[in-house]
């Protein structure tokens, strides 16, 4: 946790080392004005402002020895009127690299000037996101760990309301937080991360923040005649599992359901991927990490709507045990699937995991997220997550929360006629439609299990790791993509 406070009164505490100033190109007076800076520094900024050195629309970082804060850091944003949280965000992501190499941990950031134009909870998002890593399994020796910003202070205008800006702080870090944690998840190799361990830590999370959770196992999903999720997991020696939090709220008027893909990793089954990037396929549970890392907010935050959280878990390997192509299975709300190929099981744990939230919960409305076609990343790249839905409320709804929060949507066809390629030769259904539209027909698969519920389906192959557009999020990493955007739908909707 970073130790983040607010002040009023212009004070540089003796940790300090950095001081941040954001700067417009239109405005570049603005900043050399901070009354944070001291005399020496103010005259510099503007010299280097005159010189072009500073220009308002990229960062420039420079040591100012003689001073109490002992650097500067300028945050280039372009014209006042073009600025937008995403701009913001990026800009600081940016900076966030310099911060970590500069070894900078103390940061004081002037936000007078900028009230009523930049959010401070979007420096702190950039930063707190920004300076996430995956280090589990290196051994890095103390002096090399990565360097991390412990506090950042921030000096407002006087007449900003010091609690509630604080509390709208602390919240906008600990929302960050939950992705960062749904991005541990994502990057755990899948040895690391079976769906048993992924069951555990979501129930040690909902116990921590008190909710109410439980995990299903293959024993009770047999029971219930999940057979199109026990067709995936049949070929691995680890236990499916279906993970369950529920949040509820006395003043409630609804109820939302949040799915998951958890596929701790796929290997293809018997349409085996080929081996080249399989390893990629850890990150097969990012559509569960979304959904779980969201439900980590709710439990936090404890809005006035009801949440529950649907997991299902399972490895996708190839074995003597495992489902074959041609292979029939009866869903649990009696639709019957022809597995074509064993590759596309995201859906089949799907199938059975929505017609469950469905049946047991009834919710009003009903989202799902997963890293379920790799057409996803052919049609819309790593930049945006497709969305399908038949309802154009909750299609503007999320797409909404989606641009504040940068984690973008781009809304695909979803109709009859999409559900018409996917009829099966001897049974209700097959998993696979013809090689094109891959995303639309997954999509539309999975409407076959949502009865009628208002739903929406977020194919997330190409955001919920190796996301790109976001200076603030390593390309290399799960991008946590899905935990802010629920949080705000879920706020909004909770209003
Ligand atoms: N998990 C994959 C989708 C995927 C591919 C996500 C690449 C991220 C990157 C999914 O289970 C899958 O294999 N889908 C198949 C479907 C096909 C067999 C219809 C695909 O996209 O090739
Ligand atoms: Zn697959
Ligand atoms: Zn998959």
């Amino acid at each position: 946790m970073i130790d983040i406070h607010l002040i009023n009164q212009c004070t540089v505490e003796p940790e300090v080392d950095c001081l941040v100033i954001p700067a417009f190109e239109d405005a570049l007076n603005e900043a050399a004005e901070s009354p944070l800076l001291e005399k020496e520094d103010k005259s510099a900024l503007s010299i280097l402002s005159e010189k072009g050195n500073i220009d308002g629309k990229s960062n420039f970082y420079f040591p100012t020895p003689m001073s109490s804060y002992q650097n500067v850091m300028v945050i280039g944003l372009g014209k006042k009127a073009d600025v937008t949280p995403a701009k913001y965000r990026e800009a600081v992501g940016k900076a966030a690299s310099t911060f970590q190499k500069m070894k900078k941990t103390h940061l004081l950031l002037e936000a007078a000037h900028t009230e009523g134009v930049l959010n401070v909870e979007n420096f702190v998002e950039a930063i707190v996101l920004g300076q996430y890593s995956y280090d589990e399994f290196k051994n890095i020796p103390d002096d090399k760990k990565p360097i991390t910003i412990s506090e950042i202070c921030v000096h407002v205008a006087d007449s900003v309301d010091l609690t509630i800006s604080q509390a709208q702080i602390n919240l906008a870090q600990t929302k960050c937080e939950s992705a960062n944690w749904a991005r541990d998840l994502a990057n755990k190799p899948g040895n690391a991360l079976t769906p048993s361990i992924l069951a555990e830590e979501a129930l040690s999370m909902a116990k921590e923040f008190d909710c109410e959770a439980y995990a299903l196992g293959e024993k009770e999903m047999t029971e219930l005649k999940m057979n199109s999720l026990l067709a995936v997991s049949q070929g691995s020696a680890e236990e499916a599992k279906m993970i369950v939090i529920k949040h509820t709220h006395p003043q409630a008027t609804k109820t939302i359901a949040l799915v998951g893909k958890g596929l701790t990793f796929d290997a293809g089954g018997i349409s085996l991927k080929p081996s080249k990037g399989m390893e990629q396929m850890k990150f097969d549970m990012c559509g569960a990490a979304a959904a779980l890392g969201a439900m980590r907010n709710v439990c936090i935050m404890k809005p006035a709507i009801n949440i529950i959280c649907v997991v299902p878990s399972s490895e996708n390997l190839c074995s003597s045990t495992a489902v074959k192509p041609g292979d029939i299975v009866k869903a649990m709300n009696g639709k019957t699937i022809e597995i074509y190929n064993t590759d596309a099981e995201g859906r089949l744990i799907l199938a059975d995991a929505m017609a469950y939230t469905v049946d047991k919960y009834k919710p009003d409305m009903m989202v799902d997220l997963a890293t379920l076609t790799g057409a996803c990343i052919t049609a819309l790249g790593h930049h945006y997550a497709g969305l399908m839905t038949e309802n154009d409320d909750m299609a503007k709804a999320l797409t909404e929360a989606g641009d504040t929060v940068h984690e973008r949507l781009w809304r695909l066809p979803l109709n009859d006629e999409m559900r018409e390629l996917l009829k099966g030769n001897d049974a209700d259904l097959c998993n696979i439609g013809p090689p094109y539209a891959g995303t639309i027909t997954a999509g539309a698969f999975l409407s076959n299990f949502v009865g009628d519920t208002k739903w929406a389906h977020l194919d997330i192959a190409g955001t919920g790791w190796g996301m790109k557009g976001a200076s603030y999020l390593n390309e290399k990493l799960g991008s946590g993509f899905g935990v802010r955007l629920l949080t705000r739908w879920i706020l909004n909707e909770a209003e």
